[in-house]
């Protein structure tokens, strides 16, 4: 019926609306999301690297991952088999996974652990979200090889907030260690000290020229002069925040943790772990060979860091000297520059944050030592053991079953709802911090939170120990940060200058070194939510916690069913 009264409106119809006619048919044909099915083999692999071959942990063999694509609003199923000897869990890092919390991922805290042998298949959905996202294990540390890229392209029809480019390239930067990552994990729990520090950086899997044995498969990428491509940037290390630029090239900052900020230009830019920005580059310069580098940006004071610079290159077409151009990076403490790039990330929309707020919660973040028995196991600094905290609590994963299902089955005594909304002693903390504060508590507490509460929070880094940048990641969330600083936390003074404007909207945040960071999310997803520093040797020692949010009222306010394939403990 419908098609007949188009197609009679369509006889007394010229040839402009036409047009229109086939505009409008067409995008109803196209406009249907889609569902991408996949399989991921967790299974170990040989790879060369830095003169030696050894087995890592991958998915389907290949390191990096494989790419996953998709548009707004398409569907994932992703059949993950455990082919490996390790426990593992695959998390999909910032996609919201709105009401399929089961779907996220972090071992214990949204699902038990895939045991060798054993599969399931995560099934979620992308709800307005586009950009550059990745995937990769939430289980021990092998997400220091299990991991890879995620596009998220708009919705059909939909363009880009920026003239097309040419081309897109995907770059995850990583960090390599020559020994098995489990053993240097297994060392590191033992003893209590800091865990081995890695060998190289990677971009895209390889090390590039500057390293013993890894010219021959530096990652290359070809480029046409004049044309204009995205760099979608990730920063895939386990434990390293890290500055990146491309020699003699202007980058222009489109994008961040898959959210569209005010363009501007910059020639170095800094990620911490799970971050990713996208750039535009234009191939405008003599026709050659040019380094892309990276390498770390470190704030912890006296801590030992890998010192090396990964590097691929940019080919043009018709390059004609051999000899790629050097790149230069700021120094490893360079916070200056660090800041200076960070602080000029501006959303592109403008407008949306709350201001009337329910929840004010006040976090430090930061590390401790535990004092122990001399001996083997208590060779961290002067006979202690490494820890860290959020306002004093180290987190401490359950071992029987994940929070979620505790929570969702309604099983005690696998954690606590007192997480404390501010810290439990008020202390000068980036100042001289005293002794006594230096050991925290260990324990399995979350926030809860009500469904749709406005959330603020201020995450305040400490000088226990040492100070240092953390990156803070929030599971199932992005939220915008409203304003940054250094030292401690004024309400005073620095509220009045808070940007609710155009204030970037992020998964995860750099909560500047000896500094503050101040984030605002509305709590309309309902579930456990991780939220952790994303330098995996933290989270180790207990630099994390978790939310319980709340079910609204109706299905479309509550968690939904677990899938029958979720994994027993
Ligand atoms: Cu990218 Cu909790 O992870």
């Amino acid at each position: 019926m419908a098609l007949l009264n188009v197609i009679t409106s369509m006889q007394q119809c010229n040839i402009h609306c036409f047009a229109i006619f086939v505009a409008m048919i067409l995008s109803l044909s196209f406009a249907s999301a889609e569902t991408h099915y996949h399989q991921f083999v967790v299974e170990a692999a040989p790879v060369k690297r830095l003169c030696k071959t050894r087995n890592i942990i991958t998915v389907n063999g290949q390191f990096p991952g494989p790419t996953l694509e998709a548009r707004d609003g398409d569907s994932f199923v992703i059949n993950v088999v455990n082919a490996a000897r390790y426990n593992v869990t695959l998390h999909w890092h910032g996609i919201r996974q709105m009401r399929t919390p089961w779907a996220d991922g972090p071992e214990y805290v949204t699902q038990c652990p895939i045991q060798p042998g054993a599969s399931y298949t995560y099934r979620f959905k992308i709800e307005n979200q586009e950009g550059t996202l990745w995937w990769h294990a939430h289980s021990k540390w092998l997400r220091a090889t299990v991991y890879g890229a995620l596009v998220i392209y708009p919705k059909l029809g939909v363009p880009y907030p920026f003239p097309m480019p040419e081309r897109e390239i995907p770059i995850l930067l990583g960090e390599w260690w020559d020994r098995d990552i489990i053993s240097v994990l297994r060392q590191s729990k033992f003893t209590g000290a800091a865990p081995n520090v890695s060998d190289a950086y990677t971009i895209n899997g390889q090390p590039g020229d500057l390293y013993r044995c890894s010219k021959k498969e530096t990652t290359k990428f070809n480029v046409r002069s004049g044309e204009t491509v995205l760099l979608r940037i990730i920063n895939a290390a386990l434990d390293q925040e890290l500055f990146f630029t491309v020699a003699n090239h202007m980058l222009t900052v489109v994008g961040n943790d898959a959210a569209y900020n005010k363009p501007f230009q910059t020639m170095v830019i800094m990620l911490g772990p799970g971050q990713t920005t996208n750039v535009l580059l234009t191939a405008n310069q003599p026709a050659g060979r040019y380094y892309i580098a990276a390498r770390a940006y470190a704030t912890a004071q006296n801590a030992p860091f890998d010192n090396t610079t990964a590097t691929a290159i940019l080919e043009y077409n018709n390059f004609l000297s051999q000899r790629p151009l050097m790149a230069t990076l700021p120094r490893f403490n360079d916070t200056a520059t660090a800041t200076a790039y960070t602080s000029q990330v501006r959303s592109l929309s403008s407008g949306k944050v709350f201001t009337r707020i329910d929840e004010n919660l006040f976090f430090t973040v930061g590390l401790g030592l535990v004092n122990c028995q001399p001996g083997p196991r208590c060779q961290g600094p002067n006979n202690t053991r490494f820890a860290a905290s959020m306002n004093n609590v180290s987190f401490v994963f359950p071992r029987r079953t994940s929070l979620l299902q505790a929570y969702y089955q309604n099983i005690g005594g696998v954690y606590t709802t007192d997480f404390p909304r501010v810290p439990p002693v008020a202390f000068d903390y980036t100042g001289n911090v005293s002794r006594g504060l230096w050991q925290p508590r260990f324990g399995t507490k979350l926030y809860k939170l009500r469904f749709g509460s406005n959330v603020q929070i201020v995450l305040q880094d400490t000088a226990i120990v040492s100070t240092e940048d953390h990156p803070m990641h929030l599971h199932g969330y992005h939220f915008f940060v409203v304003g940054q600083g250094f030292g401690n936390f004024n309400p005073r003074r620095d509220t009045a200058r808070f940007n609710l404007v155009d204030p970037p909207l992020r998964n995860t945040i750099n909560v500047p070194v000896g500094g503050w960071a101040v984030i605002r999310f509305v709590a309309d997803n309902p579930g456990v939510w991780l939220m952790h520093c994303h330098i995996d040797s933290h989270l180790t020692w207990g630099l994390g916690m978790a939310f319980l949010v709340e079910n609204g009222i109706g299905e479309l306010q509550s968690v939904a069913a677990p899938p029958p394939d979720l994994p027993p403990c």
